[in-house]
């Protein structure tokens, strides 16, 4: 039942681009929308009907965001775990629960939890200084990844370390993350593409997949995604249960994005390859060679970039379903309401240090694409600033109006 005289009210943790725009759904409906975030003026502002300005890790803050709200959710890995099973013990409705934060939190955590479920990833060590990444080095090769167990994002937490790697710049690194404890090592994966997988999962434990999508990074940070991944179906379908089985292995009650990348090879040739092996094999061991087979980088649990084009593209969003998921209603099954779609970020750039406009949004609207601007009013770096999609009858056409969307947005200092 929804009472006119008291509407549903959604916590979220995290005002940002994600908060805005499961904000926008929740708005449809007429909920109310309760947002805590540092930035008085963060993206999900113009939206909310109360902004808690605070730091995510202020307790007395999240807890009169609980206290204001039916149901407590975030868009954010740095969401504060402790403070959230807190609430959760007091009877308050974290989703997704605050255990599923705690693993994914930590990347180390995470990977040892998701292999301990048979989910295949890259392998991953613990390292304690120096000696050790010579020794794991001697053991996989360069290059390696040197990865920070939290607080990473946008490809800010990584390091790719080559043979050649210069010794201090390593130690710099790893000091600048808080020592080698906050570290650890991820053989590095020469893979053919990356695709990811939306999931959602309800409390009663309905799973549901979202089509993949490829995903084009540059210097680690989300570019473009276009859908469908062009990969084969067998290795589609494998990539969807992967991400299913994720969430369930975690306990997600929401919307989950599952990172993924398809590695060299084929499903049957990692039979032999140790630990969890049997996962990546399953089904497909006569596949063709060179088809490429799946490995989990990581994953969010929260609404995710590469499944912003479920809002045009799908019969329902991924932050409508989030929404259902997390208040107990039931699940859509998604599906693509066109043959194929494409997102692209509008990034900001180092050359850009406060206030910008963005140049080219009329004649991209004049393509038919529908553009997404965040209502960040400065940009610092690379910070992704909004997004456009374009939906199309082929692949080939949508990979080319993404290009021509690229080559017309321009971001001026202003
Ligand atoms: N083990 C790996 N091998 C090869 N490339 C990697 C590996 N781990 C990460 N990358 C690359 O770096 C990007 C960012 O890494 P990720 O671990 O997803 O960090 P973030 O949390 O910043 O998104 C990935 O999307 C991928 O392009
Ligand atoms: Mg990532």
């Amino acid at each position: 039942m929804m009472y006119s005289m008291n509407p549903v009210r959604i916590g979220i943790v995290g005002g940002g681009q994600l908060g805005k725009m499961l904000a926008m759904e929740a708005k449809r409906m007429s909920m109310r929308v309760n947002i805590l975030d540092p930035s008085e003026d963060c993206p999900a502002s113009m939206l909310a009907d109360e902004v808690i300005v605070s730091g995510f890790n202020d307790a007395e803050a999240v807890t009169r965001l609980a206290e204001m709200s039916d149901v407590v959710t975030y868009e954010i890995e740095l969401a504060d775990a402790d403070l959230l099973e807190r609430l959760e013990r007091k009877g308050h409705r974290i989703r997704p629960p605050a255990s599923a934060l705690r693993i994914v939190q930590d990347k180390f955590m995470q990977k040892h939890v998701l292999r301990k479920n048979g989910i295949p990833v890259a392998d991953f060590f613990p390292i304690k200084g120096m000696d050790d990444l010579h020794s794991i080095a001697g053991d996989i090769g360069y290059p390696l990844m040197l990865k920070a167990k939290k607080g990473g994002y946008d490809g800010r937490g990584n390091m790719l370390v080559k043979g050649d790697a210069s010794m201090d710049r390593v130690k710099g690194f790893v000091g600048a993350r808080g020592g080698w404890d906050a570290v650890y090592v991820e053989r590095f994966v020469p893979f053919i593409k990356e695709v990811s997988v939306i999931v959602a999962r309800s409390s009663k434990g309905e799973v549901v997949a979202y089509p993949v999508a490829e995903n084009v990074h540059d210097n680690g940070i989300l570019d473009t995604s276009i859908v469908p991944a062009r990969i084969p179906e067998p290795l589609a379908e494998r990539a969807r249960e992967i991400a299913m089985d994720v969430i369930e292995a975690l306990g997600g009650i929401g919307v989950f994005g599952v990172e993924m990348f398809v590695a060299k090879g084929s499903m049957g040739g990692r039979r032999d390859s140790g630990e969890g092996a049997g996962a990546y094999v399953h089904g497909y061991a006569d596949e063709g060679e060179g088809d490429g087979y799946i490995l989990v980088n990581e994953v969010a649990p929260r609404v995710h970039n590469t499944g912003h084009y479920s809002i045009e593209a799908c019969n329902v969003s991924q932050f409508e379903q989030h929404i259902r998921a997390i208040l107990d209603l039931p699940l859509v099954e998604p599906r693509m309401v066109c043959r194929a779609a494409a997102m692209v970020n509008i990034l900001g750039n180092e050359s850009i240090d406060g206030y910008y406009a963005i140049d080219g949004i009329e004649r991209v609207m004049g393509m038919g694409a529908r553009v997404h601007i965040y209502g960040k009013r400065s940009n610092r770096g690379r910070r992704k600033l909004g997004h456009v999609t374009i939906l199309g009858d082929d692949i080939d056409s949508v990979i080319r109006a993404a290009m021509q969307i690229k080559s017309t947005i321009r971001l001026v200092s202003v």
